[in-house]
């Protein structure tokens, strides 16, 4: 595969100026390596998601997931030093309490780990304020709406958003009032797709879906899952492209059994 050396950073600029002209593609990571590889495929955004206590730290839900843990992961991809725009996801609780203390976790991310801009849940007028604040102290912000899945105990599971008329409306204003906020771009995440296509038409910057149709500027996904890494159950929007984690499998088995058997390791591998 040729790498490809001459690409140029990506910035928020290029992700808004991408609207309508090309499909903007993300991913998560949560380490060096994977970011890497990431950036050497041309993926238009990284994101450290705060799926990372998910899918890397064993939590049932994200809802444990400290700015301690964001800040090692986020630094870890920043040394990758990806042409991709770099976002960190603000964990729970660490923007829900006042605009000051969003701004203070937002700049961490910025000025200890390296991100680029922040991705924070939500689109009430509160959480509009807070995404105001962060811009207006110069960190780009990255908004989401429809299943934020740090409101699961709200939400009382991981369900669609928006499938009435009164909820889609809801989403329409929330996506607004984020793009008025200042926000750069938008996930979707499980919404219909008519409901992400008809927003995607409302706002002017990119709306990135996860679960919410092929009409959305561009589509992120959980690199566990599209992977085929994942040991639960993934949801209906994933696809996978690799099965990584029978490979995982196959190869451990084989190192176990050569270990074993004493056919590992061979003049080959010893000095
Ligand atoms: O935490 C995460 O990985 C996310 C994406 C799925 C959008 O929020």
């Amino acid at each position: 595969m040729s790498v490809n050396l001459s690409r140029k950073k990506i910035t928020t600029a290029t992700i808004r100026a991408m609207k309508g002209r090309e499909k903007i593609v993300s991913l998560t990571a949560y380490d060096y390596v994977t970011a890497k590889l990431l950036d050497e495929a041309d993926v238009h955004l990284i994101l450290v998601g705060d799926s990372l206590g998910m899918v890397v730290l064993g939590y049932e839900s994200t809802l444990p997931v400290t700015m301690a843990d964001m800040l090692h992961h986020t630094a870890a991809v920043a040394r990758s030093k990806p042409k991709a725009l770099l976002i960190a996801d603000m964990p729970f609780m660490s923007y829900h309490l006042s605009e000051e203390q969003a701004v203070m976790n937002a700049g961490r991310f910025v000025q200890e780990a390296g991100a680029e801009g922040v991705k924070i849940e939500g689109g009430s007028p509160r959480m509009a304020a807070r995404i105001k604040a962060i811009v207006e102290a110069g960190i780009p912000v990255f908004g989401h709406i429809g299943l934020t899945p740090q409101s699961v105990l709200e939400f009382g599971g991981y369900k669609i958003q928006g499938k009435t008329d009164e909820t889609a409306k809801r989403l329409l204003d929330e996506a607004k009032r984020v793009e008025d906020a200042g926000a750069f771009a938008i996930v979707l995440e499980c919404v219909p797709a008519e409901l992400a296509k008809s927003i995607t038409e409302s706002i002017r910057i990119p709306t990135i879906g996860i679960g919410a149709g092929p009409h959305c500027d561009g589509q992120i996904q959980v690199i566990n899952d599209m992977l085929g890494l994942a040991t639960w159950p993934t949801f209906k929007h994933v696809k996978r492209f690799a099965s990584v984690g029978d490979a995982m499998r196959t190869a451990v088995a084989s190192y176990r059994d050569e270990v074993r058997s004493g056919k590992f390791p061979t003049n080959e591998q010893s000095f």
